[in-house]
């Protein structure tokens, strides 16, 4: 509620309309499952780690690449969008796909927010690793907290013309016009190095990790903050897997942060995609078990060891449909996903929309009912001269404001680690349709 405040990490966060955090989703802050010593997470960072320590060294052998994974996960929405040149108006912002703390504050959505800082603070190339909050449906392979790591790499001219035989008269930048390959102020022969050196050092580093045999393949794509723009897709079991997004950085970041003299590339890619592909892991809610045969599995003497995570034994699933009626305005699935995620926790494996029907008439809706009586009580009451607009108001009603919609979800419930009872998830199930009623102001179908 406004004149509230939100305490995180330390500090104080006024509370206004842009508010949207949970309690769920808040007890998740500050786990930091990628510095936890043996967790898969952090298993993959170490390993993305000494693979940049080993392969990429800087002047007297020192590493080339700084690695910084104790960024709190609260930053400005300048830093998660303006500083990254994301439109005032651009749909990632939506309040229904972020958890905001206030109109300027939220939690990261992706580790690219940290980028801008980072650049002006004079780095020429570092990881960021981080969790990263996302509202999002619920299923085994969506949280609405992941992991990230990033990297980002500049380039002098000298740097990057070095290997080129012959090239002492090329440049990084020119006056000429964009295309689908390149920025305007970039040049042709500098885009390309830097997209050869992004590509090859994205094609090594998931070699170190998959192993020889793996297939790549890269996919052309939009993100505001590079151009040209990619995603990389391995191969797994037959399917293609999209693995993470990359690509030149946009020129005018890079100025804006005070690197004007140089050019590079940024990537993107997750964590518990990687670590769910490389160790089998089924769910994605396993990286938040706590439990010591999930967490056993992953003690290794050495991190390059190859391990497969022997399933906890899977118990039975049940399953409970909830239907209402939405509310006349206001009400967006993803606030019914948080808080089926915030009652029933990690027993809820996933939510299904499975019927959406609108009712053609106003039958059965005591709104209006009541509303409507009361105009008509209006209407007796008043003299001629006014009645008209009251009447007009009540045909507007009968013809616009009666079609209600109505969501039927089907909750799958299922623990990790034993069989529910059918008490149990009837209680959990009755709290999730109180807290629809009270939170969302629907009209129970139960
Ligand atoms: N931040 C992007 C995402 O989360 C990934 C990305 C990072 C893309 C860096 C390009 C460069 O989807």
């Amino acid at each position: 509620a406004p004149g509230r405040v939100l305490e995180l990490l330390g500090k104080s966060y006024p509370q206004d309309d842009h508010t949207n955090l949970t309690q769920k989703v808040l007890s998740k802050v500050g786990r930091n499952l990628h510095n936890r010593k043996f967790h898969p997470l952090w298993l993959i960072k170490e390993r993305v780690k000494e693979h940049f320590y080993q392969q990429y060294m800087g002047r007297s052998r020192t590493p080339l690449f700084s690695v910084y994974d104790q960024l709190p996960p609260v930053v400005t929405t300048w830093q998660n969008f303006d500083s990254l040149l994301i439109p005032a108006d651009h749909p990632s912002r939506k309040k229904g796909d972020n958890y905001y703390l206030n109109r300027e504050h939220m939690l990261r959505a992706h580790t690219s927010a940290h980028q801008w800082d980072l650049l002006h603070a004079g780095l020429n190339a570092f990881l960021v690793v981080g969790d990263v909050y996302r509202r999002d449906q619920i299923d085994s392979q969506h949280y609405p907290v992941f992991h990230q790591l990033e990297g980002v790499r500049l380039f002098s001219k000298h740097e990057l013309f070095a290997g080129v035989k012959d090239g002492e008269s090329l440049e990084l930048f020119e006056e000429s016009s964009r295309s689908a390959h390149k920025q305007e102020t970039h040049t042709m022969e500098a885009v390309k190095l830097v997209e050869f050196d992004l590509k090859q050092v994205l094609t090594r580093l998931v070699t170190h990790l998959f192993g020889d045999g793996l297939e790549v393949r890269w996919v052309d794509c939009y993100f505001p903050f590079t151009h040209p723009s990619f995603e990389m897709e391995i191969n797994f079991r037959g399917e293609w897997l999209e693995v993470l997004g990359c690509g030149v950085m946009e020129q005018q970041l890079v100025n804006s942060a005070g690197a004007q003299d140089r050019i590079g590339w940024a990537f993107g890619l997750g964590l518990e995609r990687l670590a769910m592909v490389l160790y089998d892991i089924p769910d994605i809610r396993l990286f938040w078990s706590e439990d010591e045969r999930f967490l056993k599995q992953f003690r290794l003497s050495d991190i390059n060891q190859n391990v497969k995570f022997q399933p906890l034994s899977k118990y039975p699933a049940a399953f409970n449909d909830i239907s209402f009626w939405l509310p006349s305005e206001n009400y967006t699935e993803n606030d019914f996903y948080d808080i089926v995620r915030t009652v029933g926790g990690d027993l809820v494996e996933k939510v299904d929309l499975i019927d959406k029907f609108e009712h053609p008439k106003a039958v059965g809706n005591s709104v209006l009912d009541t509303q409507e009586t009361t105009i008509m009580a209006d209407v007796q009451n008043e003299q001629s001269s006014s009645s008209a607009p009251q009447l007009l108001k009540l045909a507007c009603l009968a013809t616009c404001e009666t079609h209600r919609t109505s969501h039927c979800y089907r909750i799958t419930y299922r623990h990790m680690e034993r069989t529910l009872s059918q008490r149990e998830v009837s209680s959990v199930h009755q709290a999730v349709q109180e807290a629809a009623v009270q939170l969302l102001g629907v009209e129970g179908r139960f």
